[in-house]
């Protein structure tokens, strides 16, 4: 059994659609905060291989009692604080689930796993590229070697979250691999982001806020690509290693606003909602640029992102729009 935490938000829904797919037993723990919702796993529930826990992993005894009644051998860990500017606003949040909440699995783990083949155990943690901090233009793009060095109230939690894991491998032998991605769009993701953000305000006629010059760099994924490199890291990767997921696609905020603006234009039939952007003043601590080399995971996993930007971006924005249209969002 693999117990998937946060599978009811934007990647792990996405990560239990594809287990439950291919016929693995899953459990998802997840309490449903404003970023989780059942709506995600609309099309996986009531299959006989997938069961669900509302639960908080800040929780111990809960998580304790979810392993025993689950008999879970496996963890693949994605629940979190996930929103930087709600981080900036008030990051103890993050602490607590982020970080404690991580601890607790961690113990839960081990002490349901003592005494067993180790082998038969996993637990993988989902983090993210931004625990690395930001890079000028010119510098080449993260690897599994780069130095911590986060900037946001969340990338401290989540590079936190990475050491607990590291450190409960090495200290208690507790099987583990860590991932960490670039930014991910797709279906499902909360509208907070910047790219349901985008779709969803040009949807409404209303201003499409730019922080500062608009001239910060992230390197986009298609969230089907990610789920799927964390299973492949998941089922194959080596014990104790870290593996960085991203599919080269590097954008400046402004031109990628641009861009879905221009598709929504053809696919509305408009022509004036670049008009909607208005540039706001600048986020915090902001970091200038993500990349990921990916280069690791290509040839020890033999994974790659296979979905081009135009098609995913297209399909995303499609989603949206229909969603839009049948009133669900
Ligand atoms: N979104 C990205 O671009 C991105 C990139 C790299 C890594 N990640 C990491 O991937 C993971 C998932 O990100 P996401 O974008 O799907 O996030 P999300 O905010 O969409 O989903 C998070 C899920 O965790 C659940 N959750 C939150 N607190 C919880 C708690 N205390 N107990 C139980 N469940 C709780 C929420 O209800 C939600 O379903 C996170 O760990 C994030 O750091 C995200």
């Amino acid at each position: 059994m693999i117990l998937v935490t946060g599978g009811a938000g934007f990647i792990g829904s996405e990560v239990v659609r594809q287990l439950v797919s291919a016929g693995r037993r899953v459990v998802v723990v997840d309490n449903l905060t404003y970023a989780g919702s059942l709506d995600n796993l609309a099309n996986v529930a009531g299959r006989d291989n997938f069961a669900f826990e509302r639960e908080d992993i800040r929780d111990g005894d809960a998580m304790r009692r979810v392993f025993a009644d689950h008999g879970v051998q496996q963890v693949i860990h994605l629940a979190a604080e996930s929103h930087v500017d709600r981080s900036i606003d008030n990051g103890m949040p993050f602490i607590q689930t982020n970080v404690i909440g991580t601890a607790n699995l961690l113990e839960a783990a081990r002490d349901a796993w003592s005494g067993s083949t180790l082998s038969n155990h996993r637990f993988t943690h989902v983090s993210t590229d931004e625990v690395y901090g930001d890079l000028t233009e010119d510098e080449p793009g993260f690897t599994e070697q780069s130095p911590y060095k986060p900037s946001s109230p969340y990338s401290a939690s989540k590079a936190a979250s990475d050491h607990l894991v590291t450190a409960w491998g090495r200290t208690h032998q507790l099987p583990y691999v860590t991932t960490n991605c670039s930014n991910n769009y797709g279906p499902y993701q909360f509208p907070e982001k910047l790219i349901p953000l985008t779709i969803s305000r040009c949807l409404r006629g209303q201003s499409i806020p730019v922080y500062g010059n608009g001239r910060q760099i992230r390197d986009w994924i298609h969230v089907t690509d990610h789920a799927r490199g964390v299973i492949m890291a998941h089922d194959k990767g080596r014990n104790g290693e870290s593996y960085l997921l991203g599919s080269r696609n590097e954008q400046r905020n402004l031109d990628l606003v641009h861009r879905i603006c221009d598709e929504m234009n053809l696919m509305l039939g408009r022509n004036d909602l670049h008009e909607l952007i208005t540039f706001v003043q600048d986020r915090k601590g902001h970091d200038l640029r993500y990349a990921i080399n990916p280069a690791k995971a290509e040839s020890e996993l033999g994974w790659s992102a296979g979905i081009g930007f135009e098609t995913g971006l297209r399909s995303t924005i499609k989603w949206y729009v229909d969603r839009y249209n049948e009133g669900t969002s």
